[in-house]
């Protein structure tokens, strides 16, 4: 790293460490590329600061300080091979996720033309990463609260994925597809809401991560319109909480799902249930 930014990045990295965060020196390099407009390992060999930057730089470790999140700070979010823009108000898309998402477009390798539904989708990362992984594949993105929508609408304009304003469980919602989809796909709210999270979670959106008392209030009803959504031997793919790995897969089986799998994360924490609709 330049001389100049060595230092105020170690002694950035002391201050977010002793705020709490989690990962303090990777922070510190980050925010300190975003505000000297160079990618991270390029720092090295960045111009030193000069006192504008400096300024910008305390500024921003002051925001991580207080436990802002780091992509609300950058503005932006990296999900497979998409950036999406985030900020207060949208659900910033996790690393996990994109497991799942791999995971959908590997069931749908063979299928041409694809009719995909992602269900509650926030940012749109799952939809926009489908659509541009999947090309042929027409895209559906249903989210329902007017915070993530402002997120979600922007970072969908120009691509191909039709965003839908609507309850992702009520029965009406895209019914005129029922029967008609090769896939659908949520990462929708999971976590009970007895469940203490770390100050970064608590500032996602409430709507976006809490899930009632045991966290399946939402993933319930989810599981019966995922059910007529898909077309006889369609698959869904749906992430949850990491103690859902038996209660996930057996309201799949009670609704009448085969193939029913659920899959661990790289970190081996159960992370989402994979099944199909029999033919
Ligand atoms: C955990 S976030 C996931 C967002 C995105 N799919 C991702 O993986 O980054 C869940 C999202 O579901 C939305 N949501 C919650 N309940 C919903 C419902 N009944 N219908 C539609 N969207 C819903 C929330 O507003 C939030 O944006």
């Amino acid at each position: 790293m330049g001389r100049g930014w060595s230092a105020i990045v170690a002694a950035a990295t002391r201050r977010l460490d002793a705020a709490g965060v989690a990962s303090p020196r990777v922070d510190a390099e980050l925010l300190a590329a975003h505000v000297a407009g160079v990618e991270r390992g390029r720092l090295i060999v960045a111009e030193p600061p000069g006192p504008e930057q400096i300024d910008e730089y305390e500024s921003v470790v002051a925001r991580r300080e207080r436990r802002e999140p780091l992509q609300h700070i950058l503005g932006i979010v990296a999900f497979r091979r998409v950036e999406l823009a985030v900020g207060p108000g949208v659900f910033v898309p996790r690393p996990e996720t994109e497991l799942v998402v791999e995971a959908l477009l590997a069931a749908v390798s063979d299928v041409p033309d694809p009719v995909i539904v992602d269900l509650c989708s926030g940012t749109g990362a799952i939809a926009l990463s489908i659509a541009t992984e999947r090309p042929d594949a027409t895209v559906f993105a249903v989210e329902r609260d007017p915070g993530a929508w402002h997120w979600m609408t922007r970072n969908l304009a120009g691509s191909s994925v039709r965003a839908v304003d609507a309850d992702a469980v009520d029965p009406t919602t895209l019914s005129e597809w029922d029967g008609r989809c090769a896939a659908v796909i949520s990462n929708p709210p999971y976590v009970p809401s007895s469940v203490a999270v770390s100050t970064e979670v608590e500032i996602d959106p409430a709507i976006a991560v809490f899930g009632g008392d045991d966290g399946l209030s939402v993933i319930r009803p989810l599981v019966d319109r995922i059910f007529a959504l898909l077309a006889p031997g369609g698959v869904t793919a749906i992430e949850h909480d990491d103690t859902h790995e038996v209660v996930v897969p057996d309201l799949l089986r009670a609704k009448g799902f085969t193939q029913v799998r659920p899959h661990r994360d790289l970190a081996g924490k159960p992370r989402f249930t994979m099944a199909v609709k029999p033919t």
